[in-house]
């Protein structure tokens, strides 16, 4: 299984609306493989939103005893785990054996929606990617989180896949490139660590629209901008892989 894991220093930069787009393209770019999307905003879960999904189990049940896979719901050629909203804090203890739950249902790949910001428990489900995407959009705040939120993850020493650097909202003629290169420089020379910019998804009203009628913009708007952009992105994501079952 192939774990990637959507993380952000800063809130509302569009982890949940990536997450749930990337996890149904790469279902359709990868139509003989199970692509899972596991909801670990462990504050506020609200993927199942996204996907107008009103979920009969959550990530809950699975402290009361149920599988994962029990606790799964389909649609658009996805599973979601959906997290549970407004939760009590979760202790580390509590957080590893949901983890580790999760880790048991049948996929290829799975996507993994976080919350925002730097803690014990986001470390440790972000230490369990494969791949790691930072969210950022290109304002000097979510930049500087990113930093802050890379370089805590590469200190820790505990995440041993490869680090992304994703930016999101980004303009029509600037794509944010040299943004995200005065991030990932800082890492290389300052950190000793490689983080790379994976793609950049522009900022989209598709993307507006699609949270409003709670129906992915990979769905309802495949001929959008963020569709694209996502699609380039899930490309380059399945090629690292050396896996390129949808061509
Ligand atoms: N590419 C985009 N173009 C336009 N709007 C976007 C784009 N990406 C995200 N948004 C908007 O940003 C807002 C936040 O998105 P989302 O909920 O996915 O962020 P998040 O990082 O998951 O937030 P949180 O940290 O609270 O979990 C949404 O209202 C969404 O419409
Ligand atoms: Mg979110």
């Amino acid at each position: 299984m192939t774990i990637i894991v959507i993380a952000s220093g800063k809130g509302g930069v569009g982890k949940t609306s990536i997450a749930v787009n990337m996890a149904i393209m790469m279902s359709r770019l990868m139509p003989m493989q199970r692509v899972v999307l596991l909801d670990a905003d462990l504050g506020l879960a609200n993927a199942n939103l996204l996907m107008g999904i009103q979920p009969a189990y959550t990530t809950r049940n699975i402290e009361d005893g149920m599988t994962a896979e029990e606790i799964i719901t389909e649609r658009y050629g996805i599973g979601l785990i959906a997290g549970e909203s407004g939760a009590r804090q979760k202790t580390l203890e509590s957080v590893r054996r949901m983890l580790r739950a999760c880790m048991d249902v049948a996929a290829d790949v799975m996507v993994i929606d976080t919350s925002p910001g730097i803690s014990d428990a986001m470390t440790e489900i972000i230490s369990a990617g494969d791949h790691v995407i930072v969210v950022s959009t290109p304002e000097i705040t979510a930049l500087t989180d990113s930093y802050q939120l890379l370089k805590y993850l590469i200190r820790s020493g505990k995440v041993e896949g490869e680090l992304h650097l994703l930016m999101n909202k980004t303009g029509e003629r600037d794509d944010g490139s040299s943004k995200a290169a005065a991030v990932t420089n800082l890492c290389r020379d300052y950190l000793g660590h490689k983080v790379d910019h994976l793609g950049s998804i522009r900022h989209s009203q598709a993307v507006e629209q699609a949270i409003m009628e709670q129906c992915p913009f990979a769905i309802a708007d495949p001929g959008s901008n963020a569709a694209h952009d996502i699609g380039d992105i899930c490309q380059t994501i399945i090629e690292k892989r050396g896996e390129n079952h949808g061509q």
